[in-house]
């Protein structure tokens, strides 16, 4: 039996997501309201018997894994972690060896950490400037510091150490975990005399802290953060994420700020929907961590120069992962953190009114250079065009061209000659606006490819519809895998025993399975006929529709033997609608 295995038997799905979403009875199965949207009628659905959760409201489904996946924001492992806790399964038993020292290892840091945290959260309470800093010139409420779980790390050389090798931790724990630090061979405190802030994981862990200074001094830095460790990777980490995640899928936006105090303001003022990065540039692991709830990532960087290069260099990052990114510009303060004091209200206002990237790259540059000068408008036009050769919308590009053309008053040929001159930069910035609509279309295509599959798995007399299709036309790698079993296997219709060709897309056929028995089921054979050939319609216009495109993009760059085969594909295409259509 596999680990996997192993937590299925031990825990039910009803019981795993009744921990985030009330559940009533719905003939076999459970029903709720959906926690990827607001509703005011339950599309979630919850099958006891198969073990499978779908959501109408989304089109996301999956197992007990999946689950935890799109609610806690983890990885696979994260989730498997997390459920074998819940369920007292030991994964060591399953790991490899390596893996399972490294857990063991892993373990306890977490636990020095852990106690380090209380250590330090006693220390706040004991010292009075300390509370003074906190409380008053922070203006940090009681709540939000338990929250947080704030302390302070008394100023002394060894405290912590010294308290910790008592608990029985030895030196190398105590440095793995980065509380520690070895001078002159001997073992004394990383943080001393600072306000102990911790960062977490995911599921609210301690992995390190990030410690700041009381009293400004140009001799020592304002801030000092763990060092990176094995729980601690600075590039990877999303300071409050755990805090943030719920309203970051409520919402669907998240808001990244510079600051970890920015974001422990914002939350006290209710608005939780922002993390930070906290003291290194925005990667492209941030990002994907966060694209795991949401694609619309709204920026709010200090407004200083480096601020506004930090802003710059993510953009390329952002079309990268494939997010949406725009920027937040406040005024009335140099950071959220200080608006949040002197006009707390502005701050969600400004937060609802992002600047698309591209529109803030213009903005932003229009007001640094000078215009009027040549060399103002050549370097102008250098940045500005970069970012605009590679917006794939031809709507939205003529509609920056124009702009700029405005902007600079030269006339459009002369950009569009210019831009042509431009060598193909590697990572292209896809208009986030169009990018983020695109998301969405490619999303409703698979829904609806899922619900005539669904059909289809369910009628093997409209497995004929099935006949002038192609594998391509399928938006996952799921779907695709199903339609290549029904071309092959016409006559199968219990998908109910497992299936050898089908083994890892199990739970995807039971999500489908779900999904007929809500939305086909009480149909009349007629009915479900009808819509079958709709959907497949709707299939193949849309496929035929992006193929084209992709025709007509690559046309420009290709050979004449290329062309002629790109120009019968394109008649190919043109006649399967044709005869779809009859
Ligand atoms: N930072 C850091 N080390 C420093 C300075 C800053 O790690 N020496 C990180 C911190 O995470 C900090 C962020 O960079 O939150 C932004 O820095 P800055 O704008 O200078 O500080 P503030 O967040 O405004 O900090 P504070 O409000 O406490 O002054
Ligand atoms: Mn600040």
């Amino acid at each position: 039996m596999s680990a996997i295995d192993e937590i299925k038997e031990r825990i039910s799905i009803e019981d795993v997501v009744s921990q985030y979403v009330q559940l009533k009875r719905a003939g076999r199965n459970f029903k709720g309201l959906s926690p990827f949207n607001s509703e005011k009628s339950p599309s979630f659905i919850v099958s006891p018997e198969k073990q499978i959760w779908h959501d109408f409201s989304s089109g996301k489904g999956g197992n007990v894994f999946s689950f935890i996946m799109e609610m806690e924001g983890v990885d696979f492992r994260g989730a498997l972690e997390i459920l074998a806790r819940q369920s007292g399964v030991d994964l060591t038993k399953y790991d490899n060896k390596s893996y399972a020292r490294d857990a063991k290892i892993k373990e306890k840091l977490f636990e020095a950490l852990e106690i380090a945290t209380k250590f330090y959260q006693i220390h706040l309470s004991r010292n009075t400037g300390a509370q003074e800093y906190v409380f008053k010139k922070r203006g940090i409420d009681k709540p939000t510091a338990l929250s947080f779980r704030i302390g302070y790390s008394p100023n002394n050389r060894s405290d912590l150490s010294d308290y910790l090798i008592k608990k029985g931790f030895n030196a190398a724990q105590i440095k793995g975990a980065g509380l520690g630090i070895e001078r002159d061979g001997k073992l004394i405190d990383m943080f001393r005399g600072r306000i102990m802030i911790p960062l977490t994981d995911p599921n609210g862990r301690t992995i390190g802290f990030t410690a700041r200074e009381l009293v400004s001094s140009p001799n020592s830095p304002k801030y000092i953060n763990t060092p990176q460790t094995m729980l601690y990777d600075k590039s990877r980490h999303i300071f409050g994420f755990n805090k943030a995640k719920e309203a970051i899928r409520k919402l669907n936006y998240a808001v990244v700020v510079e600051g970890n105090m920015d974001v422990i303001s914002s939350h006290q003022a209710g608005v939780s929907q922002v993390v930070a990065t906290a003291g290194t540039a925005l990667t492209e692991y941030h990002l994907k961590g966060l694209n795991r709830f949401t694609s619309d990532i709204r920026l709010c960087f200090d407004q200083d120069p480096a601020g506004i290069k930090a802003t710059e260099r993510s953009i390329p990052i952002a079309s990268k992962v494939g997010v949406s990114l725009s920027m937040i510009n406040i005024t009335g303060g140099k950071d959220p953190d200080e608006l949040l004091k002197s006009n707390p209200d502005s701050w969600l206002e400004f937060i609802n009114k992002p600047i698309y990237a591209v529109d803030w790259l213009i903005e932003y540059y229009k007001n640094v250079l000078d215009l009027n000068s040549g060399q103002g408008k050549r370097e102008f036009s250098d940045i500005v065009l970069k970012v605009i050769r590679s917006i794939s919308d031809p709507v939205e590009k003529d509609h920056y061209l124009t702009k700029v053309a405005e902007i600079i008053n030269v006339s459009k040929d002369a950009l569009e000659t210019k831009i042509g001159n431009q060598t193909i930069e590697k990572v292209a910035l896809r208009h986030n606006k169009v990018e983020h609509q695109k998301n969405h279309r490619n999303y409703d295509l698979s829904r609806y490819q899922n619900h005539f599959l669904s059909i289809v798995i369910n009628h093997p007399e409209l497995r004929i519809l099935l006949e002038p299709m192609t594998e391509e036309m399928f938006a996952t790698e799921e779907s695709k895998k199903l339609f290549k079993f029904l071309v092959k296997n016409n006559e199968i219709t219990d998908f109910s025993i497992p299936l050898d060709d089908l083994q890892n897309i199990g739970d995807y056929i039971k999500v489908l399975l779900l999904q007929y028995d809500e939305l086909y089921k009480v149909q009349t054979t007629t009915e479900l006929h009808y819509e079958a050939s709709l959907l497949q319609a709707q299939i193949i216009q849309q496929y035929v529709k992006q193929r084209k495109q992709a025709i007509s993009t690559l046309l420009s760059d290709a050979n004449p033997s290329q062309a002629q085969q790109l120009l019968t594909e394109a008649k190919d295409l043109d006649k399967l609608l044709r005869n779809n259509k009859d």
